[in-house]
C-alpha cells in the first residue's frame, strides 16, 4: 500500500470492480471527453492517431495523444498509475504531462476515475498508425503558455478527488459534469462569453435559459439550435453530445441558475 503514502496521497485506492454498470459509466465518459482528442473520429475506441495541434494556424508544434488501447504502454501501468495520470497529468516517473495537466480532470469523483479505468481495461488492443508519437511543444507555444494565453498551466493541487454528486438530472449534477466538461474554458468565466486568444469563442450561455430541456439535448446532440443555426466544428458538442440524456438535462438545469 505504499502509493497510498506518496506526495499529496493524489489518488486514493482505486475500486475497479469491472461491473456492468462502472464499465458503462466508464464507456459514456470516455466516449464523450477522451475521445474527442484520443481518437481521429471522436468516437471510441481511443487510439490516438490525431494531431491536436495540426489545425491551428500557429507554429505551436505537435500533440499526438497516445493510444489509450492496451495496445498502447498504459496497459503496464498499476490502476493507481493510471488514474494519477488521468487527474493530475503526469506519467508514473512524476514527469508532467503538458497537455493532460490542463485538464480538469481533477474534478472527478473516485467513483469517475474508476470507472474510467474499468472501461478502458475491457478494450481491445488496437494498433494505431503511428507508433509512439509525443507532444512536441514549440518555443512559441511554451512562451504563450507561461503568458497563460494556452490553458495548459497545471491546475492547483488538489490531494483527494472530490465526493460523487448522485446521477440525477439536477443542477448539483450539472455543476459537477460541467467542472470537467471544461465549457467555461470557451464560454468565459460565468459562461458570458469567450475571450481567449486562442480559444474559440463560445457565446454567452444565458441563451439556454430561454430554450426547453429537449431542445438543449438536441443541439448539443445535433450541433443544431431551437432556432436552425448550425453550430460549427469549435463546439465540441460530437463528443459533448455522446453524454446519456441525465447529464445533458443535469448541465441545462446548471445552466437555468445563470444569473
Ligand atoms: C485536449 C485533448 C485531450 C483530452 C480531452 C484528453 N487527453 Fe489524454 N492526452 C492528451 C495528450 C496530448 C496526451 C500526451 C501527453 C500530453 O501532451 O499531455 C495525453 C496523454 C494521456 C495519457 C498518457 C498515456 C501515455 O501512453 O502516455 C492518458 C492515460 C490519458 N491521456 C488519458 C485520458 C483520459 C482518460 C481522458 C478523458 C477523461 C483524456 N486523456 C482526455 C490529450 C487529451
Ligand atoms: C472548445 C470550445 C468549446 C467548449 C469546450 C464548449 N463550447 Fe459550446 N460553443 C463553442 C462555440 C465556438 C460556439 C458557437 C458555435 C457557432 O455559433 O457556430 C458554441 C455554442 C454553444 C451553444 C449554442 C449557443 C447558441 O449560439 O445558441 C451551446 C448551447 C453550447 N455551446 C453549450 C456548451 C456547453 C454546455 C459546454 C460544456 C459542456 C460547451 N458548450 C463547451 C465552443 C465551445
Amino acid at each position: 500500500m505504499d502509493h497510498l503514502h506518496t506526495a499529496g496521497n493524489e489518488v486514493v485506492e482505486p475500486t475497479i470492480a469491472g461491473t456492468q454498470e462502472q464499465v458503462a459509466r466508464g464507456e459514456m465518459l470516455v466516449g464523450s471527453l477522451c475521445s474527442s482528442c484520443h481518437s481521429t473520429n471522436h468516437s471510441l475506441p481511443p487510439t490516438g492517431d490525431t494531431n491536436l495541434l495540426a489545425d491551428i494556424p500557429m507554429p505551436l508544434g505537435q500533440s499526438w495523444p497516445p493510444n489509450l488501447t492496451p495496445a498502447g504502454r498504459i496497459d503496464d501501468w498499476t490502476d493507481v498509475e493510471l488514474q494519477r495520470a488521468i487527474r493530475k497529468g503526469t506519467y508514473p516517473n512524476g514527469h508532467r504531462m503538458p497537455v493532460m495537466s490542463g485538464q480538469t480532470f481533477r474534478n472527478f469523483s473516485q467513483e469517475d476515475l474508476d470507472s474510467i479505468v474499468a472501461f478502458l481495461r475491457t478494450l481491445e488492443p488496437i494498433e494505431n498508425n503511428l507508433g509512439k508519437p509525443k507532444t512536441h511543444l514549440s518555443t512559441l507555444a511554451m512562451a504563450m503558455t507561461t503568458l497563460g494565453m494556452l490553458p495548459l498551466n497545471p491546475q492547483p493541487e488538489s490531494n483527494v478527488p472530490p465526493p460523487a454528486v448522485p446521477i440525477e438530472p439536477t443542477a448539483a449534477y450539472g455543476e459537477y459534469i460541467a467542472s470537467f466538461t471544461d465549457c467555461v474554458v470557451c464560454h468565459g468565466e460565468d459562461f458570458s462569453g469567450g475571450t481567449s486568444a486562442i480559444l474559440p469563442h463560445g457565446p454567452d450561455l444565458r441563451i439556454v435559459k430561454t430554450w426547453q430541456p429537449d431542445q438543449f439535448v438536441h443541439a448539443m446532440r445535433t450541433g443544431i439550435t431551437p432556432d436552425g443555426r448550425v453550430l460549427n466544428d469549435d463546439m465540441p458538442w460530437l463528443g459533448l453530445g455522446k453524454m446519456h440524456d441525465v447529464e445533458l438535462i443535469a448541465l441545462y438545469e446548471y445552466l437555468l441558475l445563470l444569473k
